[in-house]
């Protein structure tokens, strides 16, 4: 899938943005804080419907516009899947709020029809490289946590609702649980809450499974060929309540549902519930399920996050997105449209290579840079190469295709 054309209006620092791509490659070239992030922020939104770094989406609001009478910002573009062209827009709007003061609501419309943002998932999928990456290997459980989620509800939506309704029940147990410590009374109560859990969390974790055990194939080799055959990469899902160990690991990437394996999941879950139940009812918390996953790099058998290098760290981190641009190619059909930040740099040569050629297998990539010389003369005759300063694009002449 790519993107055929990207309007903004008042997004972060482009006040007005209309650019058709039309070539496989495009590198985004601008120094420091003229607005590279922010386009791809804008791709990976349209995508996830989520930025990967505001906390709010008030962020996006760009900030001059903020005194309008009724401020917007919006991020409208086309998509085109096989032979299909469906249209994408997004809009936050700035409403007068509550008690706290100003507050935005977000608008996702498809096809001009508006939909919820569960909706958009799957309409384009992303896959996004920065620099902060190695934060997946040596940063927290939830780091991990958030990426496997993002990517599994690219892939399918199922996931995402199944992990919706799953973080709902997680917050009205553990309501219930402080509740009933502080007033007891009839944990019967817990029961609906204790179903719910159980049968969205082994769908949680089927899927998680899954997905790792895939991962795990495409990263190994693709760290392999990285390292030039000195490190053996293994990720290995580690859920909070063990797997019954006669489930097998599922054959090659397949992710269709599994009902005997969710089943069996479901019921060792039920099993961990019961014997918690003290300890829960205690800690008024739920002590056991998706929400306290986590997902392990070993190098030779070693933990990443504990012995590797800075430099071991980032190559694995490298190889799981790699991983992942296959994996959702994989699953979907489609190739993700590869958004890299900045992160050609920090790479040696090969690495770098080995990423770019990544990039030639994808139908549509965005590149952003500070430096055009790290790309080879060849790799820009491709590209559509334009220059990024405060919140505007030009075209480089770079290229020789018919438009320039
Ligand atoms: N809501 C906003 N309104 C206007 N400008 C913004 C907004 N948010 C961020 N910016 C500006 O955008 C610039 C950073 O853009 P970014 O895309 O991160 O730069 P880079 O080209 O280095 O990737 C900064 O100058 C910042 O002040
Ligand atoms: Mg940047």
């Amino acid at each position: 899938m790519r993107l055929k054309r990207l309007t903004l209006v008042n997004f972060r620092n482009y006040s007005r943005l209309e650019i058709a791509f039309d070539r496989p490659l495009i590198v985004l070239q601008g120094d420091n804080a003229q607005g590279k992030s922010n386009l791809l922020e804008a791709i990976y939104m349209l995508a996830t419907s989520k930025s990967p770094r505001a906390n709010s989406d008030r962020d996006l609001l760009n900030w001059f516009a903020e005194s309008d009478i009724q401020p917007y910002a919006r991020i409208d573009a086309e998509v085109e899947r096989g032979p299909r062209t469906e249209r994408i827009e997004i809009t936050v709007l700035k409403t007068n709020g509550g008690t706290n003061g100003p507050a935005v609501r977000k608008q996702i419309r498809i096809n001009g029809v508006n939909r919820r943002a569960l909706d958009l998932l799957g309409h384009l999928n992303v896959v996004l490289f920065v620099p902060q990456d190695v934060e997946l290997v040596d940063g927290s459980p939830s780091v991990r946590r958030r990426y496997l989620d993002i990517m599994l509800c690219q892939i399918n939506p199922r996931y995402c609702r199944a992990l919706s309704e799953y973080s709902h029940a997680v917050v009205q147990r553990s309501h219930l649980l402080r509740r009933l410590r502080e007033r007891p009374g009839d944990p019967a109560q817990l029961a609906y809450w204790d179903e719910m859990l159980t049968t969205r969390g082994s769908e949680v974790i089927t899927w998680r499974r899954r997905a790792v055990i895939a991962l795990d194939q495409l990263a190994g080799a693709i760290h392999r060929e990285l390292t030039n055959g000195s490190e053996l990469l293994r990720l290995k899902y580690q859920p909070s309540l063990p797997i019954p160990e006669a489930l097998q690991p599922p054959l090659g990437l397949e992710l269709a549902v599994a009902q005997d394996e969710i089943a069996a999941i479901q019921a060792a879950f039920a099993e961990r519930l019961a014997r918690l139940r003290p300890a829960e009812l205690h800690q008024g918390a739920c002590l056991v399920g998706p929400h306290r996953d986590d997902l392990r790099f070993l190098v030779n058998g070693r933990d990443l996050q504990t012995y590797g290098s800075r430099g071991q760290q980032r190559t694995a981190a490298l190889s799981l997105k790699m991983a992942e641009t296959r994996l959702m190619h994989a699953e979907t059909g489609e190739h993700p449209v590869l958004l890299l930040d900045d992160v050609l740099s920090e790479l040696d040569t090969k690495r770098r290579e080995c990423l770019l050629e990544a990039v030639n297998g994808v139908e549509q990539a965005i590149l952003t840079t500070t430096d055009l010389t790290l790309f080879s003369a060849d790799f820009l005759a491709r590209a559509d190469s334009l220059r990024v300063t405060e919140g505007r694009l030009q075209r480089l002449n770079v290229g020789s295709g018919p438009d320039d």
